[in-house]
């Protein structure tokens, strides 16, 4: 598929299938995505992947840690509380996803249900970490996006799909210990990986985007 096939055909994977991607894919795609660019060549992502029964352990500590009550603790800033269009599309996501697993706005318990499926990553046969240098703050957020988005175009094209996580950075002392990074590393986020079950209602869930001429300013 080309590049304009795989990005206007994808969409997140939150369900999965019981298969794992096999070894040798699997390093193709991480060694064809140490190309994405970064700035002034830094690379600064560690990407860690985890599958198999190390990945059941690390989503078992992560959702004993959720579910303890304890507020989120990110290494890094996602503090941000969506105003105006963004809120806008914040709810328009949230009611793509709740809706195709059928819970109402109003039902908190399933909605709580849902979120945890995060930890557990969606029942994915491959979980990744994105960690870098906390002192690199924007600079290396920005980087570690834009590789993300070549991983997850890479695994497209072998037709895997992924959900990209923000929740799997909300909640870091699991992870910094069940990986042993040092102080000076922070998860920035995560992702799950797999191919996708084609059966699952959460599949379904399908996000619009905005017209070309709200999001681009042409100058000529
Ligand atoms: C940086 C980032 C963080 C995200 N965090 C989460 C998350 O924690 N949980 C989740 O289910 N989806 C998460 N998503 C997926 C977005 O909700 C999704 O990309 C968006 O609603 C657009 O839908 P689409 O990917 O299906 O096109 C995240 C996406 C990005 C890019």
């Amino acid at each position: 598929m080309s590049v304009r096939q795989l990005l206007t055909s994808r969409s997140s994977t939150r369900g999965f299938l019981d298969k794992p991607v096999a070894d040798e894919v699997l390093h193709q795609i991480f060694s064809d995505a140490q190309q994405s660019p970064s700035n002034c060549n830094t690379q600064p992502w560690k990407t860690h992947v985890i599958s198999g029964e190390k990945k059941d352990a690390l989503s078992a500590l992560l959702v004993t840690e959720v579910m303890s009550g304890k507020p989120p603790s990110p290494d890094f800033d996602w503090t941000v509380s969506y105003q105006g269009d963004h809120r806008e599309r914040q709810f328009g996501s949230a009611s793509a996803l709740y809706g195709a697993l059928g819970i109402e706005r109003q039902d908190k318990q399933a909605r709580g249900a849902a979120m945890i499926k995060n930890w557990q990553f969606f029942g994915a046969p491959h979980a990744v970490f994105f960690t870098m240098e906390k002192y690199l703050n924007i600079m290396g957020a920005v980087d570690l996006g834009i590789y993300a988005q070549s991983l997850a175009l890479l695994l497209a094209e072998q037709g895997i799909g992924c959900c990209m996580q923000g929740a799997l950075g909300q909640f870091p002392a699991p992870v910094r210990e069940f990986l042993s990074l040092s102080d000076s590393e922070g998860v920035l986020f995560g992702m799950s990986f797999g191919y996708p079950d084609p059966d699952a209602a959460i599949n379904q869930a399908k996000t619009d985007r905005v017209s070309l001429d709200t999001a681009v300013n042409f100058v000529a």
